[in-house]
């Protein structure tokens, strides 16, 4: 109980179980930058509680300052001087070492498209399939405006005003939104590949290379058919990109 009246356990009493509350009493947990911020208001308000006054001061001070200079407190000074600069070594060390890390997931990113899906109810033949828009030469530039204002309205925030997959969500998702400015991307693909993939998105991915984890959303019951070819021209138009031709005989 002596110990309870002394200022220093008092304060040291109040870190611990601020510490414990904050870190086991919030659901779900709070991150560590959270935590510390907290801890660092707790560690001010008992400064403030303890040098209230001089003789609360006092208290507080003496057994810190009796560990530093009383003849008979040499061995814990000892102890301190060892293990203190151990922890921060070891402190330091932890936060310098490299970490183990899990092998980057090897994704197929390009699966093989189903040979046909049911889009709204209506089948469509995937497989040999080419943009129908193309087809009227003259009315291109219309389809291509009207795609550039689905893109703006449903796709910009994830792949990017400039379509390069960096858009305002982008840093949340792993995998992050496409880059239809890479070659890699719409550059090596049917344009009825990404039909299939607008259509479908995420939730539409083969089972067997799971897990995909994409955010991807599937169109299909926001966007038409014209609409989900328009936005596919303007894909291609935007970044100069010439979809891949079906080859001869498919
Ligand atoms: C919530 C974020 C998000 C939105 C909104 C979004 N996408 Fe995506 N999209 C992704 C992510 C993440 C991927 C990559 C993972 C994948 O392939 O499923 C992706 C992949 C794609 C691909 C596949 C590209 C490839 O190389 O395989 C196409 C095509 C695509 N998106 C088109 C669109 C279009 C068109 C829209 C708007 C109608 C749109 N996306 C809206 C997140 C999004």
């Amino acid at each position: 109980m002596n110990l309870l009246r002394s200022r220093f356990a008092q304060a040291v009493l109040i870190l611990i179980v601020a510490f414990v509350v904050l870190k086991f009493g919030i659901r779900p947990a709070a991150p560590w930058s959270v935590l510390t911020l907290y801890m660092a208001i707790v560690l001010l308000a008992v400064l403030v509680f303890v040098s209230s006054d001089s003789d609360s001061w006092r208290d507080f001070v003496w057994p810190i300052r009796a560990t530093l200079v009383d003849p008979n407190r040499r061995l814990a000074r000892l102890v301190f001087l060892i293990v203190l600069p151990l922890l921060f070594g070891y402190y330091a060390y932890t936060q310098a070492a490299a970490k183990p890390q899990a092998p980057p997931e090897l994704r197929a990113v390009h699966p093989a498209p189903p040979a046909s899906i049911q889009f709204r109810g209506k089948e469509i033949q995937i497989t040999g399939l080419d943009n129908p828009l193309r087809k009227d030469q003259a009315s291109y530039k219309k389809h291509v405006a009207a795609g550039a204002e689905i893109y703006i309205r449903n796709c910009m925030y994830c792949h990017g005003d400039n379509l390069d997959g960096r858009g305002h969500f982008a840093h949340g998702f792993n995998p992050p939104p496409a880059n239809f400015q890479d070659p890699g991307t719409i550059a090596m693909l049917q344009e009825a590949f990404l039909f299939w993939r607008i259509a479908k998105g995420g939730p539409g991915l083969p089972k067997e290379s799971t897990p995909w984890n994409s955010v991807m959303p599937a169109w299909e019951d926001r966007l038409t058919e014209e609409q989900t070819w328009q936005v596919i021209m303007y894909l291609y138009d935007a970044t100069g990109q010439h979809p891949r031709r079906w080859e001869e005989g498919h």
